[in-house]
């Protein structure tokens, strides 16, 4: 939520404009309701930000040009305090003369009101609406002070802003730049992403690595309420009091050209493409010569987690659907209960959860602030925890005991699809894992399942070739106004997934339901010509699974759905009832999610195409939620 990009170079070497414009292309799937640059140029600060996409600050730039500089910061917003306007749109500049600051800033001051009152009592005018120019000037009457104290020396911005994250609360990254520091961006860090990039004579700040992969792959990831001032040559990092810290290096394995559409129409097209990958990559490395499962990443004593007794999967949105995936394969292998709570349920709701307890937190951008909180109070608690994460070096991986990554790469599509296979198939892993070493799980049916998973890429790919009439489909089903997804058993979060997927891309009502508690209410909102995507077990389904959902197919269409059944290849038995039938390759039926869904997210994109949407930046939303 929020994009942040921070930039020196060489006082020579005047490109900051273009790199920060470049890292907030790359960041803008944080957020799109303005954008904005503060520049520090050799007659001071020059600011230029405007509401809307960035596209919209390109034309303001192509209008109005900026100084050639060497430092600057740029900022893509979602709105939090204050509407998506030119005057709140980021940065903020507060003091003037020596004190004059420009910030940017992601996250929620929390005691907004109590300073900005403070400081309108004291004589300060603010123009905007937001907590960011509270921030900044709390931050310029903090510098004041520094240099009246004759604090600070050359790092005076530095100190301002140790001072400065004293006062706030909440949880928020800061960049200011000063007028009178060329050379200098200093950043600070409470439980809301930065990383820095080490190039070679230039420095970046970013929310995350995007922006700066494609000039440098060596990184710094900073700890909790840490301040960092970075010059062309590097960083120093210190803690809110002043401790000086080291920053963790790591190196981002990720290439630009992931980053990118590479010839594309959108990003989530790609990234949908990328799947069979996303799982294959998942999967490497993670069984030996004789193909029998190695986790030895997941750093935590292996008798510890043979004693667990519990698993609590926490996450939210497409990441808590994963969870519930994982729920049907770890109950099933570890003969242990699994609850799967929304991260911001978890810790208002005084949970049970002890020291033989493992919380296993999903998230793709390993920053979400309701699962990072919920990450902690599982700590508080004495649970265990592990995270399932698809981004190197986030918040999430690293303040929790163990982390199994995901590798599906960047993800830049706001909505979720190749990392929701990936961490479905981590999942998995997982699950064998934990099952392998309590012993519920045999080796050989360890190897069994690793097998079938090692299938799945080739799989899936299968599907994404045969996708054409779903397409069709899709495009003909453009003024659709509530769309029904049904599922069973694993098929049920594959059925609340398509439902999220279609609203939040083409902005139809759509809802999933548990197949068997149709006829618990949800039956009454069929009528003539409603479409109920089912997702259908396969045949070979324990309890009879299969032959219940046909006979919900048969209820539905006996009430004049229009019925879209995804089954599985051979399965005969859905025909008579289906309109429409979407076929998978056979597969146990604990994977089927990895297939199931992806016609579902096809569906999804392809029906906000033809209604001119724009599918990789819904409106409303941001990738990584860093706001509770
Ligand atoms: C939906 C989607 C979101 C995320 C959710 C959690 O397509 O992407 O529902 O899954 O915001 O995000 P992460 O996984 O980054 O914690």
């Amino acid at each position: 939520m929020c994009g942040i990009v921070g930039y020196v170079g060489a006082p020579d070497d005047e490109r900051a404009l273009g790199v920060v414009v470049d890292g907030l292309a790359r960041l803008e799937y944080r957020g799109y309701d303005s954008a904005g640059i503060a520049l520090v140029t050799a007659d001071g600060l020059e600011t230029r930000k405007k509401a809307g996409k960035l596209a919209n600050l390109r034309a303001l730039l192509e209008a109005s040009p900026m100084t050639a500089a060497a430092t600057g910061i740029g900022h893509t917003r979602w709105a939090t305090h204050g509407g998506p306007t030119d005057g709140n749109a980021h940065p903020h500049v507060a003091g003037e003369g020596g004190h004059e600051v420009a910030v940017i800033h992601n996250g929620i001051v929390e005691n907004f009101a109590v300073l900005r009152a403070e400081l309108e009592a004291a004589g300060a005018e603010l123009v905007s609406e937001t907590d960011t120019e509270v921030a900044a000037h709390v931050l310029a009457a903090r510098l004041r002070e520094v240099l009246a104290e004759g604090l600070g020396g050359g790092a005076a911005l530095a100190e301002a802003m140790r001072r400065t994250c004293r006062r706030l609360e909440g949880a928020f990254t800061l960049l200011a730049v000063r007028a009178a520091e060329p050379g200098v961006v200093v950043g600070a860090r409470r439980s809301s992403p930065l990383v820095v990039g080490l190039g070679d004579g230039e420095t970046f700040l970013g929310s995350d690595v995007a922006a700066f992969i494609s000039r440098t792959r060596s990184a710094l990831a900073l700890g909790q309420d840490e301040v960092v001032t970075i010059t062309a040559d590097g960083a120093s990092i210190t803690t809110f009091d002043g401790e000086p810290v080291e920053g963790s290096p790591f190196h981002v394995d990720w290439d630009v050209e992931a980053a990118e559409k590479g010839g594309y129409p959108s990003f989530m097209a790609k990234e949908i493409d990328e799947q069979p990958r996303a799982v294959a990559d998942t999967l490497l490395g993670r069984s030996d010569a004789a193909g029998r499962l190695v986790l030895d990443e997941v750093r935590i004593d292996p008798a510890e987690l043979a004693a667990v007794d519990k698993v609590v999967v926490v996450s939210c949105g497409t990441s808590a659907y994963a969870g519930q995936i994982a729920k049907y394969a770890i109950e099933h292998w570890c003969r242990i209960p699994v609850e799967v709570e929304y991260a911001h349920e978890f810790r208002y709701r005084d949970p049970v959860v002890d020291e033989r307890t493992l919380v296993v937190s999903i998230s793709q951008s390993g920053e979400t602030m309701d699962t990072l909180m919920a990450v902690r109070h599982a700590r508080e608690l004495g649970a265990r925890t592990v995270s399932i994460c698809n981004t190197n070096g986030a918040t999430i991986p690293r303040e929790s005991d163990a982390v199994l990554y995901t590798h599906a790469g960047p993800e830049v599509a706001v909505a979720s699809t190749k990392a929701f296979l990936a961490q479905i198939t981590a999942c998995y892993l997982l699950g064998l894992y934990l099952g392998a070493l309590k012993g519920t799980a045999a080796p050989e049916v360890v190897k069994e399942v690793l097998d079938e998973l090692h299938a799945m890429p080739e799989k899936v790919q299968t599907v994404l070739d045969g996708l054409e009439r779903v397409r069709e489909i899709a495009r003909f089903m453009a003024d659709s106004r509530s769309v029904l997804f049904l599922g069973r058993h694993v098929g049920y979060p594959v059925a609340l997934e398509g439902a999220l997927k279609l609203k939040e891309l083409a902005y139809i009502h759509a809802e999933g339901f548990a197949a068997g508690e149709l006829k618990h209410g949800p039956i009454a909102l069929i009528e003539a010509g409603q479409p109920v995507f089912v997702v259908v077990p396969p045949p070979a389904s324990p309890h009879g699974l299969h032959g219940k959902v046909v006979s919900n197919i048969q209820e539905i269409r006996a009430r004049g759905a229009r019925t879209l059944v995804i089954a599985e290849e051979g399965d005969e038995g859905v025909v008579p009832y289906a309109e429409e039938v979407i076929r998978v390759p056979a597969c146990p039926p604990l994977l089927m999610p990895l297939l199931t869904v992806v016609p579902l997210q096809v569906f999804a994109a392809e029906l906000a195409g033809a209604k001119g949407l724009d599918v990789d930046q819904p409106r409303n939303l941001a990738k990584s939620v860093t706001v509770e």
